[in-house]
C-alpha cells in the first residue's frame, strides 16, 4: 500500500472497463470531481484506503459517501456478517437482530420511541413524508433550499444541484428569502412540485413567514439538521421545532449524515433539539444496505398492518429491509462506536485536518475556509464559511474542483461534496493528506498566477 504517491496512468484494463460502464452504465460512471477523466474503478478496499484497478491507493475521505466511519472491510463487521451469512441473508420474516438493532437505535436516538428499517436513505424519507401526511391529513411538505433527501419525487426539488454545479442546471427559483421549488429531475409529476415549499435554510424569519401563510397545509417540515455541510445558526433548530408545533406540522430531521456521527444520538443529541420523526442513515449500516425511519410512538403507529388507509394506514412493505445482514453489520458498528473515545478521536482527526487545510491555505495565500462537522466537511473559496445555500454558490467552482483534482493525483479521495473522516484515519495517513493539502495549495496558487 502506498497512500499519498503520484497517481500511476490508467492501465489498460481500468480503461476497458470504463470504456464498457460508459456504454453499459450510463448512469454508473463517477468521479468525485465531477470529471470524466478522474473516474476511477475501484478493485478492493480497506481501513481508509482504497485501490483502483490500476494500483494505485488512495487516502479514502469518500468513505462511500458516509457509511463507512470505521473505514472499509472493518474486522467486526466481516465478523458479524460473515457469521450471519452461513445462517441465511434475507427472510422477509421479522428477525433476532433487526429486534435488537430497533433496541439499540431506541436507546440511542432521542426521538426514537419505535422504529422501522429500510434499504436506503431515499426509501426511508419517502415513507416519513408519506406517514407525516397520513398523520396530518396535510398535503405539503416544506424543505429547505440546497437540501438533499435522496430520490424520492418531493426531495427531488431545489436540492444543492439547483444552481452553481455546472452549465445546464436548473436555475434557482424564486428570491432568496422566497425560494421556489425547482424540480431537480425531469419525470416528476407537476402536482408534486406544487405539494413542495421550499425556505431559506437559517432563516428563520422567512419560514415563518411562509408557514404564516400556508402553515395550515403543510404536512411536515423536513430539514438536515446540518445541511450538507451548513450548520445551523444558533435557535434555528429549536426555532423549527416551535414553528412545527405552532403550525400543527411534524418536523422531521432527516440525519441520514449526521445519525450516530456527529454524536452517539446524532444531530439531535448534539443540538438539544428533539424531531417528530428522524431518518437515519448511513453511518449505522455498516455499509450494507439499511436506512432507519424512527420517531414518536404514536405517529409511528399508523405504520402497523391492518389499519384502513382512510384511518390514516400507510402501507409498507420492502424485500429487504431489517435483514438480517444489515443488521448484524450495524449492531457491530454501534458496539464499536460505543468504545470510550471514538467520537473524540474521530472530531480530533477532523481537527487535524481542517487546521492542515487552514494552514495550506494560508500558506499559499489563497482565500478558502471549512465548514460543517470536523468529521465531515467542505473547503470552499470564499472568504468565510457559507451559513446559507446561495452563500455556497459564490464558492469558485472551479478551483474547488482543480483542488479536488489535484488532490486525487497526490492520492487523497474526498467526496464530490465533502471529506468524510473515519476511525481508520491513522497518524500516519492524516500527516500525508496535511502533506497534499500543502501540495495541492501550492500547486493550485502555481496555477493561478
Ligand atoms: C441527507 C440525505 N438524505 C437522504 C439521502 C439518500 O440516501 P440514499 O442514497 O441511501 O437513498 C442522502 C444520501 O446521500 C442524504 O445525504
Amino acid at each position: 500500500m502506498n497512500p499519498g504517491a503520484t497517481r500511476t496512468p490508467r492501465s489498460e484494463n481500468e480503461e476497458q472497463l470504463l470504456a464498457q460502464a460508459e456504454r453499459l452504465l450510463p448512469s454508473g460512471v463517477r468521479s468525485n470531481t465531477g470529471c470524466a477523466e478522474d473516474a476511477l474503478v475501484v478493485a478492493s478496499a480497506r481501513g481508509a484506503i482504497v485501490t483502483d484497478c490500476s494500483g494505485n491507493d488512495y487516502i479514502d475521505y469518500l468513505l462511500g459517501s458516509g457509511p463507512m466511519i470505521l473505514g472499509h472491510a472493518h474486522p467486526a463487521v466481516i465478523e458479524a456478517v460473515t457469521r450471519q451469512l452461513e445462517k441465511g441473508s434475507s427472510y422477509l420474516a421479522l428477525n433476532e437482530h433487526a429486534v435488537e438493532l430497533a433496541q439499540a437505535v431506541v436507546e440511542r436516538v432521542p426521538c426514537a420511541e419505535a422504529v422501522s428499517f429500510y434499504s436506503s436513505g431515499s426509501e426511508s424519507v419517502n415513507y416519513a413524508l408519506r406517514l407525516a401526511r397520513a398523520a396530518t391529513g396535510r398535503q405539503k411538505i416544506l424543505k429547505f433550499e440546497g437540501a438533499f433527501h435522496g430520490m424520492g419525487d418531493e426531495s427531488l426539488h431545489s436540492n444543492q444541484w439547483t444552481t452553481g454545479l455546472g452549465e445546464g442546471r436548473a436555475a434557482a427559483g424564486g428570491t432568496a428569502a422566497r425560494p421556489l421549488a425547482v424540480a431537480n429531475s425531469a419525470g416528476l409529476p407537476g402536482a408534486v412540485t406544487e405539494s413542495v415549499l421550499v425556505a431559506p435554510y437559517n432563516d428563520l424569519a422567512a419560514t415563518a413567514e411562509l408557514l404564516a401563510e400556508q402553515g395550515r397545509e403543510v404536512a411536515a417540515i423536513i430539514v438536515e439538521p446540518m445541511q450538507r455541510t451548513l450548520v445551523p445558526a444558533e435557535g434555528f433548530l429549536a426555532g423549527l421545532r416551535q414553528l412545527a408545533d405552532s403550525s400543527g406540522a411534524l418536523l422531521i430531521f432527516d440525519e441520514m449524515v449526521t445519525a450516530f456521527r456527529l454524536a452517539r444520538g446524532g444531530a439531535q443529541e448534539a443540538y438539544g433539539v428533539v424531531p417528530d420523526l428522524a431518518t437515519l442513515g448511513k453511518t449505522v449500516s455498516g455499509g450494507h444496505p439499511l436506512a432507519v425511519l424512527c420517531g414518536a410512538a404514536e405517529i409511528m403507529e399508523y405504520l402497523r398492518p391492518g389499519r384502513e388507509p382512510a384511518a390514516g394506514g400507510v402501507m409498507q412493505t420492502s424485500t429487504f429491509s431489517g435483514n438480517p445482514v444489515s443488521c448484524v453489520a450495524a449492531l457491530a458498528t454501534l458496539a464499536e462506536l460505543d468504545r470510550p473515545g471514538v467520537y473524540q478521536r474521530l472530531a480530533a482527526s477532523g481537527q487535524r485536518l481542517r487546521a492542515g487545510l487552514d494552514a495550506a491555505f494560508a500558506a499559499a495565500g489563497i482565500e478558502a475556509c471549512s465548514s460543517g462537522h470536523d468529521t465531515a466537511f467542505e473547503a470552499w473559496f470564499l472568504p468565510r464559511p457559507p451559513r446559507k445555500h446561495r452563500d455556497t454558490l459564490a464558492t469558485n467552482r472551479g478551483r474547488q474542483t482543480e483542488f479536488a483534482q489535484l488532490l486525487l493525483e497526490r492520492g487523497v479521495l474526498k467526496g464530490h461534496e465533502k471529506f468524510f473522516v473515519c476511525t481508520a484515519h491513522d497518524d500516519r495517513l492524516l500527516e500525508f493528506t496535511v502533506q497534499a493539502f500543502h501540495d495541492a495549495a501550492g500547486a493550485l496558487a502555481a496555477a493561478g498566477e
